[in-house]
């Protein structure tokens, strides 16, 4: 009887290993239902009152080129987002700590918010578009990234991320984090595969390619608006 035990106790340590999740969101009808009911005042008060302001502003473009701009981007995409930095899915600490206190219902509000503010452009920043935008490299198995990222780069459905205007600093790290799989909460690996198959000049030439023109280094002058909204 013992033996029997270590021997199948022994099987399941060397069976299979399964991954973990990437993520525990499923855009299930009740998910659906939530990031619908995502109401977009509430989400204006929250993004001052829980400090999303401090690092993305109000309008949801970042002053600083390695916090992401998540003006525009999809509620879908925003919910999922918060949800795996709620669960240490995601693991960057500011945010974790910023949507620890949050409910599903505020975490609805902010996305629904932030998906009302406007996308910026593509810079375009490329002589000529990137090969990969829009046919992807069959011998690599990249599939064009326009294919899951929207036609013209302006998102896709559910959990595809609009790449358009992004802050350039905050697009080659997270793609350099995909590749090292320090970021991995992308279902199916879709973008770790995708990440692991470029080199370090593509992932350059892309980010010239999508990202928003730098902003330039003005000072900012938000200082006093920021005194205003003290809670
Ligand atoms: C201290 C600065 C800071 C604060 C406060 C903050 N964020 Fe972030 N946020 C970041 C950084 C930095 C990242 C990128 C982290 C990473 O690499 O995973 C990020 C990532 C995100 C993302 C994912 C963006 C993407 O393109 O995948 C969303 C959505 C987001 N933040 C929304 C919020 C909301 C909503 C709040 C308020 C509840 C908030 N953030 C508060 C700095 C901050
Ligand atoms: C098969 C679909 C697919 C293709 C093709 C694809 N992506 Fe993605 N990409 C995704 C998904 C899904 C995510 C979001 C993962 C998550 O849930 O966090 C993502 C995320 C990203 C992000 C992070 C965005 C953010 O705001 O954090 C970047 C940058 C990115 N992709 C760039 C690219 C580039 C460049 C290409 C082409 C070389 C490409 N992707 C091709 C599906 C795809």
């Amino acid at each position: 009887m013992k033996k029997i035990l270590t021997l199948s106790m022994l099987i399941c340590l060397s069976g299979p290993a399964f991954a973990e999740p990437s993520s525990l969101v499923a855009y299930d009808r009740e998910t659906r239902a939530l990031i619908r009911s995502g109401n977009t005042e509430s989400g204006q008060k929250l993004a001052k009152s829980a400090k999303c302001k401090k690092c993305h502003s109000m309008n949801g473009i970042a002053d600083d080129q390695d916090d992401p701009n998540i003006a525009g981007m999809s509620a879908t995409y925003i919910f999922k987002q918060l949800k795996d930095y709620k669960d240490e899915s995601r693991s960057e600490k500011s945010m974790v700590k910023a949507v620890s206190k949050l409910s599903d219902q505020d975490i609805s509000d902010l996305s629904a918010y932030y998906a009302t503010q406007q996308l910026s452009d593509a810079a375009h920043a490329t002589e000529t578009v990137p090969v990969l935008v829009h046919y992807g490299d069959r011998k690599r198995m990249v599939r064009a990234c326009n294919s899951c990222h929207g036609q013209n780069g302006e998102g896709g459905m559910y959990d595809m991320p609009a790449l358009n205007g992004q802050s350039k600093g905050y697009f080659i790290a997270t793609m350099e984090e995909f590749q090292e799989e320090d970021r991995t909460n992308d279902i199916y690996w879709r973008m770790r595969d995708i990440a692991k198959e470029l080199t370090e000049e593509e992932i350059e030439e892309l980010a010239n390619y999508y990202t928003a023109a730098a902003p330039d280094d003005e000072e900012d002058e938000d200082e006093d608006e920021d005194t205003e909204d003290k809670e």
